[in-house]
């Protein structure tokens, strides 16, 4: 095992109609509020309509700033920062998934400077000071609710980066299952593939963990019998409530005790699909993990078998990865870069980036060669 440090002070309100308790939270932290949302779903599923409910009830000041789109990006951030700046906001809430909070993390160290938010994901800069952030969640996948972590695309720099500071965890989560009733099949099967991804992402980091890797099953297992379940009746809120869950728990620490870091190598390379093809975060997973799996099968094949293992009850790796495709493409999730449209052309530059951008895991880098063998296997 190796030492670790365990900090999440992120308060989780959890269940049905937990959001009567948004008001008073929020007012806990001043009336003037930056409100931050997508691109409309929250208006239509009603969501918006019990958040303004709540902040009309504490007489809040809101400022909203909407529109941020899914792999959120960096020129919403700054715009934002720069309008609860002006504005000088007491608390930021960010209602939606995970583009929604993280661009809101990225905003709460960025009010308190005079520089684009790009600096700190590029480490030139480091954040001293937050404003409060307090988050609804509205779609299960990331786990960005509970964790200190966001991630801004820069079209002009053709990135997206990952960043993190104890600062950005939200205050206050809000999570009421029915609001992911109206995320549409395809989001509701990403958002299974993200989470079942971020679980598989610190099972492969650095450390010797047995109990941190029966959590990984445990979550993962969740996701295996309640996912497809799910996807067969998408409107059954107890089966939305396990989902969302698991997605919390699969990334705000509990799978990492024991270990340096978890690999992300996988998502490294969604990534950069993500910023080259506006690829949905969840679909470049369930491609990239299978061809991941496949490379890393020597490298890594006691860990391989022993998840082959207690996943599916198969000692065998080659098994063991063609049932987790079978898995991701049963909830509708794509497995290969054809599903989703690409061209030859297009393998090219995703290939151009792979080295241009050093995509790699921090525990099980990814050579050249890897990148040739990845993609083919992707393709
Ligand atoms: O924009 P709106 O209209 O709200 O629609 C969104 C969007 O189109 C829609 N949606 C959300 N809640 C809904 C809903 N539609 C109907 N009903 C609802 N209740 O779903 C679409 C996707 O939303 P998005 O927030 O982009 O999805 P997700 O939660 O999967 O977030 C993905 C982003 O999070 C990053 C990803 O890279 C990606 O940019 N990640 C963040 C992480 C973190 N902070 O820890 C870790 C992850 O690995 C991930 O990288
Ligand atoms: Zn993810």
């Amino acid at each position: 095992m190796e030492n670790f440090t365990a900090y999440n002070p992120t308060a989780l309100h959890f269940g049905q109609d937990v959001i009567q308790d948004l008001g008073n939270t929020v007012q806990g932290y001043g009336q003037r509020v930056l409100l931050v949302y997508g691109m409309g779903s929250v208006k239509s599923s009603g969501v918006y309509q019990q958040v303004m409910a709540q902040l009309t009830k504490i007489k809040a000041q809101v400022y909203e700033y909407s529109g941020i789109r899914p792999n959120p990006l960096l020129e919403d951030v700054d715009a934002a920062a720069e309008l609860g700046r002006v504005k000088s906001v007491d608390v930021i809430l960010a209602v939606g998934g995970g583009s929604v909070i993280d661009t809101g993390k990225a905003i709460a160290v960025t009010i308190p400077v005079f520089h684009s938010a790009w600096d700190f994901f590029t480490g030139r800069a480091k954040p001293q000071r937050a404003i409060p952030l307090v988050a609804v969640l509205t779609l299960a996948a990331t786990g960005s609710e509970m964790n200190q972590f966001a991630v801004i695309q820069n079209n002009r720099s053709k990135n997206k980066l990952g960043f993190g500071s104890p600062l950005m965890y939200p205050r206050h989560a809000f999570l009421d299952p029915s609001f992911t009733l109206s995320v549409p099949p395809d989001y509701t099967a990403y958002g299974i593939v993200d989470l079942i991804s971020h679980a598989m992402e610190s099972y492969f980091g650095k450390g010797d963990a047995s109990l941190s890797d029966r959590i990984v099953w445990a979550i993962i297992r969740e996701a295996m019998e309640y996912g497809p379940a799910l996807m067969n009746d998408p409107a059954n809120v107890d089966l939305r409530a396990r989902i969302m869950l698991a997605a919390t728990l699969a990334l705000n620490g509990i799978t990492n005790y024991g270990r340096l870091s978890g690999d992300w190598g996988v998502h490294a390379i969604g990534h950069l699909l993500s910023v080259l093809f506006d690829v949905p975060h969840g679909a470049t997973l369930s491609i990239a993990y299978p061809a991941w799996l496949k490379v890393m099968k020597e490298r890594q094949r006691e860990r391989i078998v022993l998840l082959g293992k207690n996943l599916f009850g198969t000692d065998d790796p080659d098994s063991f990865i063609r049932q987790l495709e079978s898995f991701f493409s049963m909830l509708g999730s794509p497995v290969r870069l054809s599903q989703i449209g690409l061209t030859a052309q297009q393998h090219i530059q995703i290939r151009e980036h792979m080295s241009r951008t050093k995509a790699t895991g921090r525990h099980l880098a990814l050579t050249e060669e890897d990148y040739d063998h990845l993609l083919a296997l992707m393709a």
